[in-house]
């Protein structure tokens, strides 16, 4: 009876151990960020700068002042921000991303959905938006 009661509490507390330090390993159970459902009229939308870059570095100085903190400097999704949301914020310089039309990777940026903030009153001009996108381009 004795060995039986000491046994289980050898096992308790070998689990309540394992809780505590997994709790540690594991940072945060985070969601997987769901495909976007973005309109057809984003989707199709003409990228007015299309493939004239950042000359004047807009988008990149744009970037580090509103997105680098959730999405990183280098635009894995790893900013300091990062890992205190729910849903895990996917590379910007990943093939799947990359491949998408510059409307897409507009309405995503400056529209957004839940945690993902919607950009449209602090970046208000247009040329800016899409001079952001851009940048977004050099990130791959
Ligand atoms: C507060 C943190 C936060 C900030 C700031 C932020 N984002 Fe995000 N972003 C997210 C999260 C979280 C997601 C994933 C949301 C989802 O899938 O529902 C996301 C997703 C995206 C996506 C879609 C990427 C993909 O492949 O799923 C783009 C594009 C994007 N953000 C661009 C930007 C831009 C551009 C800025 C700055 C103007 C910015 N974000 C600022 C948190 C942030």
């Amino acid at each position: 009876m004795k060995k039986t009661f000491r046994n289980l509490l050898g096992s308790a507390v070998v689990i309540m151990t394992s809780v505590v330090l997994f709790s540690f390993v594991a940072p945060q159970d985070q969601k997987a960020s769901a495909p976007w459902v973005v309109p057809a009229n984003y989707k199709s939308m003409v990228n007015p700068q299309k493939g004239k870059g950042d000359p004047e570095n807009v988008g990149k100085m744009l970037y580090a002042k509103h997105c680098k903190s959730c999405h990183g400097g280098a635009g894995l999704g790893d900013g300091a921000k990062a890992s205190s949301m729910k849903t895990k914020i996917n590379s910007l310089k990943d093939g799947k991303f990359q491949a998408q039309t510059d409307g897409e990777i507009y309405f995503e940026s400056f529209i957004g959905r839940d945690e993902m903030p919607n950009f449209e009153k602090k970046i208000p001009a247009v040329e800016d938006r899409w001079a952001l996108v851009n940048y977004m381009r050099t990130l791959k």
